[in-house]
């Protein structure tokens, strides 16, 4: 799949904000919005990029997504379920459109990128008023223009996934914390993954895009920048004028910001000076999300993962012994097409070995394009379930034991409000990115402070402010 990378030109964003002033000054516009979001981070950020798009054209946000005028999901296809509650969540609305008909329904992102969707939309869900993909995302005022002068729908997927827009307007979930997106893609096509084909080729912003923002977001008083990209290790290599991701880390470092997250980093692209300029430099999290989907060399090859268990074993030795306390995260695939009994096994053992901190554990769904949807072994569903659930187990239990050792050790918490299940507690997340539960005092919302932990639930953290 050869697709050309196109730089959104600086006019085309210029004639995009003329065309959301011309709907901000229309007497038809909607005039609420609310926006439901499926799917990884990076979806969750172009949601706040879609958020700025339509604030700029005067819509506000509704309180509840039944009352507002606009109803944009923003989608994702990952896996067989992922896509099953997108279309579940779009149909479910239609109803409510037969009662207020002048709601416009929108879908946009990762499933409507996929091959045939537009054609699908067209034909079997007529209630849909607005759909586009990712790659033309930065064009929604143009879309909006059109669907409210023509009350007509307006279905736009263009083949080309591979955009880079800049300047485009955000408006941010938290003044606490803020996601930077450094680049958009990816270029690995492990065989089982849809990303490729959703989001495009690999293309990096240019590093003093990205400081800007920083920068911006520093003195609004964003305390932690969690950096996006599908793998954020080869940042910068489709491009001239970038800097590596270990320098990336610096330089954003140096703006000011006291805490830098990333996700998400494959292993095969894990270089040394990563491990080093984490190792050295205490604004970046002592955590890396470090997926490594099957512990079986393989089933690691069928993925085209491109690295064996030996390698990750090696990489893991290496950023422990450069960060003895660094918290370890993965996600995992059981049941690939033609997994046995004694790869999963090693998947298994690879997750005793490692011991991280948590994982994500997924059963292996097949998505229409990818080469693993042709491979044949498809594994018994009742098999793919016991084996996800001695999974979890296994994670459970080392979860445990890792929180439990935990006990006494001061853990520097970014605190983010008031706990949802014990409003009269705070609760943020540790450098190593535990959810901390604790009593404290409603002025050290937005700081990061250290608190002293005294006790553990099964996947967070005790503990009291030290003073
Ligand atoms: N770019 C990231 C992951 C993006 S998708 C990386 O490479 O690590 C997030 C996770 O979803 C993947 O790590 C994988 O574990 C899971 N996943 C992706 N495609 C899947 C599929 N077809 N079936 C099951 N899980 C899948
Ligand atoms: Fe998907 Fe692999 Fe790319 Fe991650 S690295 S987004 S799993 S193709
Ligand atoms: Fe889903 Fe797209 Fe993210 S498919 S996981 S929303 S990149």
């Amino acid at each position: 799949m050869r697709e050309e990378i196109k730089r959104i030109s600086d006019e085309e964003i210029a004639r995009q904000h003329a065309f959301a002033r011309q709907v901000r000054f229309h007497p038809d516009r909607p005039q609420t919005y609310y926006i439901v979001t499926f799917g990884c981070q990076m979806n969750a950020h172009d949601s706040e990029v879609l958020a700025g798009m339509l604030e700029e054209m005067g819509l506000t946000q509704a309180a509840e997504k039944t009352q507002a005028d606009l109803v944009l999901h923003n989608t994702c296809c990952i896996r067989d379920n992922a896509e099953r509650k997108a279309l579940g969540n779009v149909t479910w609305l239609k109803e409510i459109k037969k009662e207020r008909p002048e709601m416009l329904i929108g879908v946009c992102g990762c499933m409507i990128q996929q091959a045939d969707m537009a054609e699908k939309i067209l034909k079997r869900y007529p209630f849909i008023d607005l759909a586009f993909g990712t790659g033309n995302l930065y064009r929604l005022p143009e879309y909006l223009l059109e669907a409210i002068e023509n009350r007509d729908r307006v279905i736009r997927v263009d083949q080309e996934a591979s955009t880079l827009a800049e300047g485009l307007p955000v408006r941010r979930e938290s003044s606490i914390k803020a996601y930077i997106n450094i680049m958009y893609g990816c270029n690995n096509f492990c065989s089982y993954c849809i990303v490729p084909y959703v989001r495009g080729r690999e293309r990096s912003r240019r590093s003093d895009d990205i400081i800007r923002e920083a920068e911006a977001l520093v003195s609004s008083g964003v305390k932690e920048i969690m950096l996006l990209g599908q793998n954020v290790n080869s940042y910068g290599l489709d491009s001239a004028d970038t800097l590596s991701f270990a320098k990336l880390l610096r330089r954003v470092s140096e703006t000011g910001i006291e805490r830098i997250r990333f996700m998400t980093s494959h292993p095969k692209d894990l270089s040394d000076e990563l491990i080093d300029e984490m190792a050295h430099n205490p604004v970046i999290a002592p955590h890396l999300h470090l997926p490594v989907q099957s512990g079986n060399d393989r089933i690691l090859h069928e993925m085209n993962r491109r690295y064996t268990r030996e390698h990750y074993l090696r990489r893991v030795q290496a950023l422990r012994s450069a960060m003895p306390r660094i918290g370890l995260t993965t996600d995992l695939i059981v049941a690939f097409p033609g997994e046995t009994e004694q790869e999963f096994s090693d998947t298994l053992s690879l997750v005793e070995e490692v011991r991280y901190d948590s994982a994500y554990t997924f059963i292996y769904s097949p998505r229409k394009g990818t080469r693993a949807a042709e491979m044949p072994g498809a594994i018994d569903p009742d098999v793919a379930s016991e084996r996800i659930e001695r999974l979890i187990a296994a994670q459970e239990r080392i979860t445990g034991k890792i929180l439990a050792g935990m006990n006494g050790e001061i853990a520097q918490v970014l605190v983010e409000g008031a706990s949802r299940r014990r409003p009269n507690q705070l609760t943020g997340k540790s450098g190593r990115n535990i959810n901390v539960n604790f009593n404290g005092d409603a002025a050290d919302i937005g700081k990061i402070i250290p608190v002293r932990v005294t006790g553990a639930g099964s996947n967070t953290l005790r503990g009291e402010k030290e003073v």
